[in-house]
């Protein structure tokens, strides 16, 4: 826009320039001429007697011509219009016109007028020559030229507003497809994707980060939802169980060791309800990180001993021997630590072979402080070892029923491994050996 507009106002200029210049020409020219024709051809007298001769060689009615001597009436008076000439400087009859002899004025009604004067011997007789003209067809002609300018500027501006909108229009089309699909997108219909086919290529990764962030909502959504039908499961089972009691009892009057013998049986099954419920919450805690973790230096050896002296009992039940070996010194939460390895030592002691031997080590590689937790028990299979880690996941199915078992051992074990910045990982060097390691960031 302001590029049309300067143009526009630099032709105008540079026309108006080159008017004026021509005037200006014209004006010294027919004075010079008219001082020639004076000092050697005509005299004044002559010009008395035939001034309609005069009059003839002149052009139009725009150009002003004054002959006479100073200080009388002029001879020759042509200035149809009777404009005005400003006071111009006489240049002497040998000395050459000149641009800056030239002076301007106005007309009576307002037109521009360049003037130019001089002097000329003739016939002995001093004469002052006066010659201007009136820039009534150049200021026409200007300001035609001016208009049309105006109205290419117009056309100009219009003709880019046009443009700027259509093509704005058009490049936001694919933004305003992906709002409409955006819109769309509710918890219901999360597995919908961004159309990325005909998007152009700037917009590309913006369809990309958006569809990867869908990406995650949808995985996160399902497992939450997964875990709400889970857990409402879950607690049913032992509900229900709760009631069957309660209600069996209630049908007919029961002896006070019967009534001791439910509230025992019930108080177990509220005990489970009890730790499942904390878990959970434990669970919860740790995915939102609220749960901050106060790392301590620890004693490895202590610990596992420590771990081995509280199951040594159980171990002892079912004829297992527990066998820790290894030292190191380890910054981790003692209590978040020592609930990971019993979840660990409580699987081996409920799922070893009797008989067999549990194997608890501390080992150092690579920077990383390893504690393995390994145990003889019958072979899984590979698909069952990538799933032993998530929530209410339990390998036997029959145990679904056991009071003992909530298959959250293992995903709270993965958790406080999260919450220390590293990992567990379950492999089965040979079979029927399982091994958990925790791994810690050195
Ligand atoms: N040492 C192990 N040897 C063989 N199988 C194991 C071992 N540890 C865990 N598992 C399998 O992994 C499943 C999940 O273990 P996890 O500790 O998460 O749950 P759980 O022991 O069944 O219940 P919870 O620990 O909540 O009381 C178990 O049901 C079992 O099938
Ligand atoms: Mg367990």
């Amino acid at each position: 826009m302001f590029t049309v507009s300067g143009a526009g106002w630099y032709l105008y200029a540079s026309m108006k320039q080159s008017v004026m210049q021509r005037t200006d020409h014209a004006v010294l020219a027919r004075l010079d001429h008219f001082r020639k024709l004076l000092r050697y051809d005509l005299t004044l007298d002559n010009l008395k007697g035939s001034p309609q001769l005069f009059e003839n060689m002149l052009d139009s009615e725009e150009d002003i011509f004054l002959i006479g001597e100073p200080g009388k009436a002029p001879v020759i008076s042509v200035n149809p219009q009777r404009a005005p000439l400003p006071e111009l400087p006489v240049v002497p009859q040998d000395v050459a016109l000149r641009d800056t002899d030239l002076r301007s004025g106005t007309s009576l009604q307002g037109v521009p007028l360049r003037a130019a004067s001089s002097t000329a011997l003739s016939g002995g007789v001093e004469v002052r020559l006066t010659a201007a003209h009136l820039m009534v067809k150049e200021m026409a002609m200007l300001e035609s030229f001016r208009q049309r300018i105006y109205a290419a500027i117009t056309l100009a501006f219009l003709i880019t507003a046009l443009l700027g909108y259509v093509l704005l229009r058009r490049g936001l089309r694919p933004l305003r497809r992906m709002t409409a699909h955006a819109s769309d997108i509710t918890p219901a219909r999360l597995h919908t994707r961004l159309d990325s086919q005909d998007t152009p290529v700037e917009l590309q990764p913006l369809v990309d980060a958006f569809n990867a962030m869908l990406e995650r909502l949808d995985d996160g959504y399902q497992r939450l939802t997964q875990f709400s039908a889970d857990l409402a499961h879950e607690i049913r089972t032992p509900v229900g169980s709760l009631m069957g009691h309660c209600q069996v009892a209630l049908r007919q009057t029961r002896s006070v060791d019967e009534y001791q013998a439910l509230l025992a049986s019930n108080l177990e099954e509220l005990e489970r309800i009890s730790r499942l419920i904390e878990s959970i919450l434990f669970l919860a805690r740790a995915d939102e990180a609220q749960a901050v973790i106060e790392r301590q230096p620890l004693s490895l050896q202590d610990e596992l001993q420590r771990i081995a002296g509280y199951f040594e009992g159980l171990a002892e039940e079912r004829q297992l021997n527990i066998q820790t070996s290894g030292d190191g010194v380890l910054q981790a939460d003692p209590i978040l630590l020592r609930r990971a390895l019993s979840n660990l030592v409580a699987n081996a002691i409920r799922y070893a072979d009797p008989g067999s031997e549990i194997l608890v080590r501390v080992k150092q590689h690579a920077g990383h402080w390893l504690i393995e937790v390994e145990n003889q028990g019958p072979p899984l299979a590979e698909a069952a070892l990538g799933k032993l880690f998530d929530r209410f996941y339990r390998g036997d199915a029959s145990r679904h029923q056991s009071s003992d078992s909530n298959g959250l051992g293992l995903a709270i074990v993965a958790a406080i491994m999260h919450l220390h910045g590293g990992r567990v990982a379950v492999a089965q060097p040979v079979a029927g050996r399982i091994c958990f390691t925790l791994v810690f960031p050195g």
